[in-house]
């Protein structure tokens, strides 16, 4: 695909989902955590204007008089949605794009981040990731929408999932891919002892017998600051579970509020991740246990896309490393050896803090160019608003 194909798919994709939502729901902000829905449509023209007609290009006529509005660091997510204008801002992706479009040929073509047509990937996924944070924050806006219904089908529960064995030994973690991120690189031998996953994440019936089981309540399940996050803010279910008669029900991105045993939990924070760990006996993987056992078991990304609107039943006997929901594990985020910060300082390393948590698989509103075995996400271990599970480890 040529460089202009690759940025047009991501926008098509992009606006398939939120071009046509209302202004009450784009220029909304549903959570203090989360920029709203405007925000990131403009940063995601305001990044394409910034790299390739500014940086390279040398015109910073369609970025910097933006940067206060539109740059990650530009203003307070308070302030994101004042003044929002729909045909201003649908005004500014389609001048941004074409402008880029009318340029793209005359861009020096051996300026280092045009080679083999680095930008124009490295601006897709990017539109790609905020494509899904998107879809994180139009689920905080349908939650607080409300009307879940009185009554609900019970939860279907399957029980314990199988389990995959997996022998361990020297493998190989990250990657040397150009196009890939710079936390992804470089490609390097981790020892691994032998260990067993789960075939799938933690379901919503397996979470339910959590509760039932008082899992919420006994200390003795969590981490100090798991214990002590989880009594200052009254945790006692995932985020937007709903009691529907006998059952649960969360809301799905086209505001149906409904759940299937069978799904993934989403909606938990690492915290409570690792009491569930706890309480079947197991921990959360490493981040390098489950990106070996995604190479290892080779099967393609389970991602049904944002038309889904939340995650697809799990499948026994279909092992699911990749895609549904992204998976907690126990790493922080941190470089591998010889990182160097690509392209920009600030991409990766201001979260090699100690306190981001790895999150690996991807989720049924990630990217398919996304979901790949060395892919790494990072939150704060409270975020809630993420499609995130867990799958248990054990040994
Ligand atoms: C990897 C999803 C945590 O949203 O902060 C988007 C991706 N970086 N723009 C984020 C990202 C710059 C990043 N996450
Ligand atoms: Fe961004």
């Amino acid at each position: 695909m040529s460089a202009l194909a690759i940025l047009d798919a991501a926008r098509e994709r992009t606006l398939a989902v939120y071009g046509e939502l209302p202004d009450e729901v784009l220029g909304a902000w549903p959570d203090p955590e989360f920029s709203p829905l405007c925000w990131h449509l403009g940063h995601i023209a305001f990044t394409e204007a910034h790299w390739l007609l500014a940086k390279v290009g040398g015109d910073g006529a369609l970025s910097v008089p933006h940067a206060r509005r539109y740059a990650q660091d530009g203003c307070a997510k308070a302030e994101r949605n004042a003044g929002y204008d729909r045909g201003e801002l649908f005004d500014y992706l389609e001048r941004v794009r074409a402008v880029v479009r009318e340029r793209y040929a005359t861009l020096d073509p051996d300026h280092p981040l045009m080679r083999d047509d680095y930008l124009a990937r490295f601006l897709a996924n990017h539109e790609h990731q905020h494509r899904e944070t998107m879809a994180y924050v139009l689920g905080c806006h349908r939650e607080r929408a409300g009307g879940a219904p009185d009554d609900a089908a019970p939860l279907v529960d399957d029980g314990a999932p199988s389990r995959l064995e997996l022998e361990g030994g020297a493998v190989t973690i990250g990657t040397d891919d150009p196009h890939a991120y710079d936390n992804e690189r470089s490609a390097h031998e981790v020892t691994l002892a032998p260990f067993a996953l789960d075939a799938h994440p933690v379901t919503v019936a397996a979470w339910k017998r959590f509760i039932d089981a008082g899992g919420y309540a006994r200390e003795a399940l969590w981490s100090p600051e798991g214990w002590a996050w989880r009594r200052t803010n009254d945790v006692r279910a995932p985020k937007g579970w709903r009691t529907a008669g006998e059952s649960f029900v969360r809301v799905r991105l086209d505001g149906r509020w409904s759940l299937d045993g069978r799904e993934p939990v989403v909606g938990v924070s690492a915290h409570e991740a690792e009491a569930y760990a706890r309480f079947v006996g197991g921990r959360l993987p490493t981040e390098a246990e489950l990106e070996h056992a995604a190479r290892a078991t080779g099967a393609a990304p389970r991602i049904a896309g944002l038309t889904a609107h939340g995650p697809m039943p799990v499948v026994p006997g279909e092992p699911d490393l990749l895609g549904n929901v992204w998976e907690w594990t126990a790493s922080t985020f941190a470089p591998y050896p010889g990182f160097s910060p690509h392209p920009y300082r600030g991409y990766s390393e201001p979260y090699f803090d100690g306190v981001h948590r790895v999150l690996r698989g991807g989720s049924f509103a990630t990217d398919p160019a996304i979901a790949r075995p060395t892919f790494r996400n990072w939150y704060v271990p409270e975020t809630r608003q993420i499609f995130a599970g867990l799958r248990v480890a054990y040994g």
